[in-house]
């Protein structure tokens, strides 16, 4: 039987892409610093990721640092984690949530642009995933909780096309497949699928007559706020999420069975 590890209180949550203002990452960054947690905040733009740190810590009066990090690149992981670990409390729990888009149809797709779409939103998930994860198992404890979206699930029809569809479909089965070699470490993988959130990666903030479009279909007649995201993420990191593994959370209104 695997022993269940307490729930340390001083404790860092990694969360990738959580420097854009108004986006999921940066709310949950938020939220779980008000529940007492030190946040790690890795993005692409370092000086927003500096910038949301220096404000969460300010704010919430715990220990925060932003690093520049593409999580596409190996070294740039190594070294962001590496900077987290000498300076933070230990990981206990990571968000992927970094991620592009991808509007472009099919017929018109690249090499290069796919190859870029699954770099950032599956590839970069693995490789933050894997360097965290050595000292979650280490320590017997462990949170990784990653993005897919309900554009995987029903084939896109929100913004983004195939490449961002195949890749946010690679997040279900790597969090299954995970979740089954993890679970003897104490360390739960789960992920979840939102659907249409007003972000700034649908190609900029939308209008009330996109928001009307993308809202047809949705049971509750709206689409997503960060905040409802970033309050399911905070709880599949939390202390009371430890029997919950291999799950896939959807949240999108009720969109998925229309
Ligand atoms: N907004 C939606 O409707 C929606 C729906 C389902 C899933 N998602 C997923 O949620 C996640 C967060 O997106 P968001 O909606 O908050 O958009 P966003 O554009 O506000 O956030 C994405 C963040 O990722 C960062 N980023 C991009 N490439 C990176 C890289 N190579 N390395 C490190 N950081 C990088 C960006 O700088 C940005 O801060 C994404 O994975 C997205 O696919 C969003």
């Amino acid at each position: 039987m695997t022993e269940t590890t307490a729930f340390p209180s001083a404790r860092t949550a990694v969360i990738t892409g959580a420097a854009s203002e108004r986006g999921i990452g940066r709310a949950t960054a938020d939220l779980l610093a008000s529940q007492g947690w030190c946040v790690a905040i890795l993005d692409i733009d370092a000086d927003a990721a500096a910038l949301a740190a220096e404000h969460i810590a300010a704010t919430h009066g715990v220990q925060s640092i932003g690093v520049g990090a593409d999580v596409s690149d190996q070294e740039s992981v190594e070294a962001a984690i590496a900077a987290v670990e000498s300076s933070l409390p230990p990981i206990v729990a990571l968000a992927n949530i970094a991620g592009i888009s991808s509007p472009t149809e099919f017929m018109n797709e690249t090499k290069e642009a796919w190859d870029r779409v699954f770099a950032v939103n599956m590839t970069g998930t693995f490789m933050v995933t894997q360097r965290v994860l050595a000292g979650m198992i280490e320590r017997k404890l462990g949170r990784v909780v990653s993005i897919s979206s309900i554009s995987a699930q029903r084939g896109g029809g929100t913004y983004s096309k195939v490449a961002y569809s195949a890749s946010k479909a690679a997040i279900i089965g790597f969090t299954r497949a995970l979740a089954r070699e993890m679970g003897e470490h104490g360390v739960t993988v789960n992920c979840i699928a939102p659907g249409p959130v007003d972000t700034d990666i649908m190609g900029g903030t939308l209008s009330e007559d996109r928001k009307a479009a993308m809202s047809k279909d949705i049971l509750m007649g709206r689409v997503g706020r960060v905040d409802e995201i970033a309050a399911l993420l905070a709880f599949l990191m939390g202390g009371q999420a430890g029997f919950i593994t291999a799950a896939t959370y959807d949240i999108n209104g009720g969109l998925q069975i229309s």
